[in-house]
């Protein structure tokens, strides 16, 4: 089976698409494959694949191989990473570099002849095919499986989720990540969110409300007073772990959309984190070693060390 040798698998959801559930669940993996664990994303967002565009590896091609297909790699394991094993305690913001973890996404948008193809499928074929992507596809060892879900908490995903629940081991299923924003932290949308957990059997790992704040790419002024928003009021109310608030960061969609590392303008702090600026900018490295100078990336790296924790018990 595909999923057997997957230690942990994770699902991200939220209740309206874009509030950033594949942004997020691109950092959860970039950032725990730089705290040196191998990681999947597989992406079951069948009507909006956007994960190999997030991870800019669009003209990929997936391989067939016997019984199944071969996920893209993002990048293969670093020497360090593999020296260490895998190992709990990196720190990865401390400036070193400690090597990072085998990244390898699957998606529909690799098996589609043209990107914009919108997929128009009914339920029975669109639960066929995420059994599919379950079950065929050559994962081989990780640590942890991302899967991004399409928004919403409607009867067909309810049925998706039981499909995915069906495959993995109740061990095997860590639980959920819960995007929303502040926008949307109006107790309804959670709440059928926690609900549709609830009704799953889904354990809740926690809620990232993303897009709360700006950090601007022309002066520091209003970045260095980046507020948290009423995620952390919202999570106490229902019960369930606060990870933290993420703000918007033009400089990752910019890194996403052209490749090009961020530098901020000087004196900026988020979190109470000095940025790098234009002078300090190194040269072009790939999407995982630029993304350790952005600005979200160190609001990642704490809150992938809780989750962590949560799933280890
Ligand atoms: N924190 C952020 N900073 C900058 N851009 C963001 C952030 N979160 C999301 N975005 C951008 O907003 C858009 C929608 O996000 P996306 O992750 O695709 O949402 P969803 O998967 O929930 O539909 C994307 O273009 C993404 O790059
Ligand atoms: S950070 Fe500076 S440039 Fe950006 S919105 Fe605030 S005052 Fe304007
Ligand atoms: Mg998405």
């Amino acid at each position: 089976m595909s999923l057997e040798n997957i230690k942990h698998i994770t699902l991200v959801l939220s209740g309206k698409g874009g509030v950033g559930k594949s942004s997020v669940t691109t950092q959860l993996a970039l950032t725990l494959s730089l705290q040196g664990y191998s990681v999947g994303v597989l992406d079951v967002d069948l009507t909006g694949p956007s994960i190999p565009r997030f991870f800019r590896i669009e003209s990929s091609k997936v391989r067939q191989a016997p019984g199944g297909w071969v996920p893209v790699p993002v990048h293969e394991a670093s020497k360090e990473s593999e020296e260490q094993n895998g190992n709990e305690h990196i720190d990865s913001t401390n400036g070193q570099s400690h090597g990072h973890g085998a990244l390898y996404c699957m998606s529909l948008g690799f098996l589609l002849a043209n990107r914009g193809d919108a997929v128009v499928w009914r339920g029975p074929k669109k639960t066929a095919m995420v059994r599919q992507f379950l079950s065929d596809v050559h994962w081989g060892a990780l640590d942890y499986l991302l899967i991004d879900t399409p928004p919403g908490t409607s009867d067909e995903h309810i049925s998706l989720v039981e499909t995915l629940l069906k495959q993995a081991t109740p061990a095997q299923l860590s639980g959920a990540v819960i995007v929303t924003t502040p926008q949307a932290i109006s107790i309804s949308d959670v709440k059928k969110e926690i609900n549709f957990c609830r009704k799953v059997g889904v354990k809740v790992l926690g809620v990232i409300e993303n897009m709360a704040g700006f950090v601007c790419p022309n002066c520091s002024e209003c970045s260095n007073i980046f507020s948290k928003g009423g995620g952390k009021v919202m999570a106490q109310e229902f019960d369930v772990p606060f990870l933290g608030s993420v703000p918007l960061d033009p400089m990752f969609s910019r890194l996403i959309e052209e490749g090009k590392r961020p530098f901020y303008p000087e004196g900026t702090v988020v979190d109470g984190k000095q940025m790098q600026t234009k002078d300090d900018l190194l040269e072009t490295g790939t999407l995982v070693q630029n993304y350790t100078a952005c600005s979200l990336f160190p609001l990642f790296d704490g809150m992938v060390k809780e989750l962590v924790k949560t799933i280890n018990g």
